[in-house]
């Protein structure tokens, strides 16, 4: 039996659904549970086309132009959504690569805006949507928050090097995820809070990386489904973890 069942649960918020993995939890999702109240968050309004058009076919998706690195947004996002209760929280917003970064080969690569850059997009969204949403997981009802961390941002399994920002950025992400558990098991007791590596998956951010991967490639909506499977299967005392698509335990 699910400990989560979601295609019966009432709500879920996806942040960072325009496109890639994000649009395709909203799909899966909806998909599982079409009655859902659904919520979606975009920032690029130029990349979101299919999660427009995916609102145009449920009219319980609300969907909201939020870029969350500025609390004031979320804040709003909060109001807005008027989540009283949530069940599933999904953090979905990551750069690898856009106009400010590219990962690093080596240390002559490294430059204080761009690591700082990492760690605002990679790192900090997750606390602070934690910090506005904690009364949304507060009581008894089932619950997950979980944010889409990375491989490559195990401190253990790193024995290539590189990608100094990507990699310590998704390993701060974790130590985020690992206080946010043990902050929220003390307010709801039946909640799950995960970082979970999507496996190597076809989407804007991994496009310039895989053309010579040996690694199993994911379509976004495989991901979508394997990382649900995931979420359906934890109950609270497996709050705090690590988790890969295939559902094994990554070593922190
Ligand atoms: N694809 C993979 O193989 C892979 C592997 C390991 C981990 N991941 C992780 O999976 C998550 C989802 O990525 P994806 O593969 O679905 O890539 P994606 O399609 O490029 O999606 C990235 C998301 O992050 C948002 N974003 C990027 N830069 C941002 C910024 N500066 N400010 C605010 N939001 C920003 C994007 O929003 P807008 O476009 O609306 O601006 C989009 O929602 C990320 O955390 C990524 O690190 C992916």
């Amino acid at each position: 039996m699910s400990y989560i069942d979601l295609s019966n649960i009432n709500n879920a918020l996806i942040v960072g659904a325009g496109h890639g993995i994000g649009l395709a939890f909203c799909e899966e999702i909806l998909k599982l549970n079409p009655q859902i109240a659904m919520h979606a968050t975009y920032r690029r309004e130029e990349k979101a086309n299919k999660l427009f058009d995916l609102k145009k076919s449920f009219s319980n998706l609300s969907i909201y132009q939020v870029n969350p690195v500025n609390e004031a947004e979320v804040i709003n996002l909060k109001t807005k959504s008027k989540i009283q209760k949530i069940n599933l929280l999904i953090n979905c917003i990551g750069t690898l690569q856009d106009d400010t970064v590219s990962p690093e080969r080596s240390l002559r690569e490294i430059d204080i805006s761009k690591l700082q850059h990492y760690f605002l997009i990679n790192s900090s969204i997750t606390p602070l949507l934690a910090k506005h949403f904690k009364d949304c997981f507060r009581g008894k009802h089932s619950s997950c928050f979980a944010a889409i961390s990375a491989k490559v941002g195990s401190i253990d399994d790193n024995s290539l090097g590189g990608w100094y920002g990507y990699r310590a950025s998704k390993a701060a992400l974790n130590m985020f995820i690992i206080n946010i558990s043990i902050e929220f098991k003390r307010s709801a007791p039946n909640s799950v809070v995960l970082a979970i590596h999507p496996g190597t998956t076809i989407t804007e951010l991994s496009e310039d990386f895989i053309q010579n991967t040996n690694l199993k490639l994911h379509k976004p909506n495989q991901t979508a489904e394997n990382i649900l499977n995931i979420i359906k299967n934890k109950d609270p005392k497996q709050t705090g973890q690590f988790v890969s698509w295939d559902q094994s335990n990554i070593t922190w």
